[in-house]
């Protein structure tokens, strides 16, 4: 077991609240239909003027005040996102940039949803090897920036919101018990931003096919995913030698209620220790899970010595599951 903690969490959402009603305007959907489908009532949206760092740098802040360390302290910053502020610099580059801070190392994690458990692993192992003490590991998103608003079959899913948690060595037997993470490249069409990139750069007619948004093939990746997330989360168990009935707490990828409660039923962890704010923010991709965790602390269900189980699936295909004890 790696001897780590998280020493603070944050997480930041934007103002803006927009709802299933205000939805029903914009294109031809319904309440009923997207909390049937998804169990998403609301979500945030960005202004124009705030990008992803502008969020990572504000979860990051509050992390490392409630760490106790100032940000430029850290050792060094990893930050999982899709919706990066620029094609190059990285994001955590721009969030050192935001915060006045440099000299540590700082990089993007390119995972999609997975991208806070894909950082959090790279994190870890970092600190096996003695290379740094304190990192600040981070989830952020603008997805409204990258959603096609015409689109009714994604639009409705995702919402903005960054989550950050700044990770140091434990005290006692905190840490992370066992992990599991993968990736399967082949199945990468299913979901993802064809154009903007090297495949297909910026043109006037990309942008006129709207191939700057997201694409998926829904089905296609519901199914994937309640398999990943559901199959990474059995493995971290097995390798932490725990069952079910020991997990306090269970933080799924927050993509929509029914791909959840799908993972949650297949690891057989009770229904009342799944914690959710799916309905509050929708599917911030790699934001969710270091935001649910904020929230989950916040509301006392993260004590010491609590095991937290956490699981994520997103494009690439990406996939990432943690035991964690609190
Ligand atoms: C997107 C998703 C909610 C769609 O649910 P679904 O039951 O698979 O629905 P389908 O895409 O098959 O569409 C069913 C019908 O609803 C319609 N529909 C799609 N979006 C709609 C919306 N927002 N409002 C109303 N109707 C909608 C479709 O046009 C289709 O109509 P049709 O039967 O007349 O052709 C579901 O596939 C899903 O959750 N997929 C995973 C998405 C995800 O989480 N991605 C990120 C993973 S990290």
């Amino acid at each position: 077991m790696l001897n780590l903690k998280f020493l603070g969490t944050g997480s930041a959402l934007p103002e803006k609240v927009l709802s299933n009603r205000d939805l029903e305007r914009m294109v031809e959907t319904s309440d009923d239909w997207i909390t049937t489908r998804t169990g998403i009532k609301e979500r945030r949206i960005a202004r124009d003027d705030v990008s992803t760092s502008d969020l990572a740098a504000a979860a990051l802040t509050e992390a490392c005040a409630n760490a106790g360390v100032e940000p430029g302290d850290l050792d060094g910053i990893i930050l999982g996102t899709s919706t990066t502020d620029t094609l190059f610099p990285s994001t955590a580059c721009w969030v050192q940039q935001r915060l006045g801070i440099k000299g540590m190392f700082a990089f993007d994690v390119s995972a999609g949803c997975s991208g806070f458990l894909y950082a959090l692993e790279i994190a870890s192992a970092l600190m096996a090897g003695g290379r740094g003490r304190r990192f600040g590991v981070i989830g952020a998103e603008v997805m409204s920036k990258v959603v096609n608003w015409r689109d009714r079959g994604t639009c409705v899913l995702f919402g903005d919101g960054a989550g950050a948690a700044v990770i140091g060595p434990g005290s006692g037997d905190s840490g992370i018990l066992a992990s599991s993470w993968g990736a399967d490249g082949s199945l990468a069409p299913c979901l993802y931003q064809p154009a903007g990139g090297t495949q297909r750069p910026a043109t006037l007619e990309t942008v006129q096919e709207n191939l700057h948004t997201v694409h998926m093939q829904g089905r296609h990746v519901f199914r994937h995913a309640v398999e990943a997330m559901a199959s990474a989360a059995l493995t971290a168990m097995d390798r932490a030698r725990l069952t079910a009935d020991d997990v306090d707490v269970l933080i799924p990828h927050q993509a929509n209620i029914r791909i959840m409660e799908a993972t949650r039923q297949r690891t057989g962890v009770p229904a009342e220790r799944m914690f959710s704010v799916v309905d509050r923010y929708g599917n911030m991709s790699a934001a969710t899970i270091p935001i649910a965790i904020h929230e989950a602390k916040q509301a006392g269900l993260l004590k010491d010595g609590s095991i937290l189980l956490t699981t994520a699936f997103g494009t690439g295909f990406t996939w990432a599951a943690h035991a964690i004890r609190w």
